[in-house]
């Protein structure tokens, strides 16, 4: 897994898959970007092997060799990003192409691409007063946020939902989503299909000719 922040998606992998008895996956290796990252202490804690590979004033070719050597040193199934705040060079997503998935806490390709990530996702979703947000799993490509859909879950926008609000409301549903993915890919089944979504004040989507009473009264 690459990771940069706190580390509770790498977490929610651990919590899955290294205490059933017939696990599919195991996490091999964690691999930051920040030496502070509390990720870091996520791991230790559960026996997995951490190596830092800082971005901060590297040269990019070698920051490159560096995390490709990390990376290939674990001969991995699978990579994982979530929380990765570094930009993965164009060589390491040619040698992991169709290998590495990202995580990203929206519905793409609504709010990702260059500087939307963390805070700002929620942040633009509350600003564009969209009612449905969620959390997308991708491969990665070498544009942003770009690479195909693997699975998403819609997360309701709430009255009142501030980015923090949001923000957590949308990591459950993260916490849940990455683990059945990569669970569904290791085991080659189709990814995992969203969990019913309740949605006030109608518990299904309404027909066409219901839309003009469902919808909100115009502010
Ligand atoms: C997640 O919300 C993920 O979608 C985004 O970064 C966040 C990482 O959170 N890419 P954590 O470090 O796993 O807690």
């Amino acid at each position: 897994m690459l990771v940069s922040g706190a580390g509770s998606n790498l977490q929610a992998l651990l919590d899955h898959f290294h205490r059933a008895p017939d696990t599919p996956a195991r996490v091999v290796r964690v691999v930051a970007n920040r030496p502070d990252a509390p990720a870091l202490a996520r791991a230790t804690a559960a026996g997995v092997p951490t190596v830092v590979v800082p971005t901060r004033g590297r040269d990019p070719s070698l920051w490159s060799r560096d995390l490709q050597a990390a990376l290939d040193a674990a001969q991995p199934d699978l990579v994982v990003l979530a929380g990765f705040l570094a930009r993965v060079p164009p060589p390491v997503v040619a040698a992991y192409a169709g290998r590495m998935l990202n995580l990203h806490p929206a519905l793409l390709p609504a709010f990702g691409g260059p500087g939307l990530y963390g805070r700002r996702v929620h942040e633009a979703v509350l600003r564009a007063g969209v009612r449905v947000t969620g959390a997308t799993v991708h491969w990665v490509t070498d544009e942003l946020d770009a690479g195909p859909i693997v699975a998403q879950w819609p997360v309701p926008v709430l009255p009142g939902d501030t980015p923090d609000t949001l923000a957590a409301r949308v990591q459950q549903v993260e916490h849940r989503l990455l683990p059945a993915t990569v669970e569904a890919l290791l085991r080659g089944g189709a990814p995992p299909a969203p969990p019913p979504f309740h949605f006030a004040p109608a518990a299904a989507p309404p027909s066409v000719e219901e839309l003009p009473r469902w919808m909100p009264p115009a502010r």
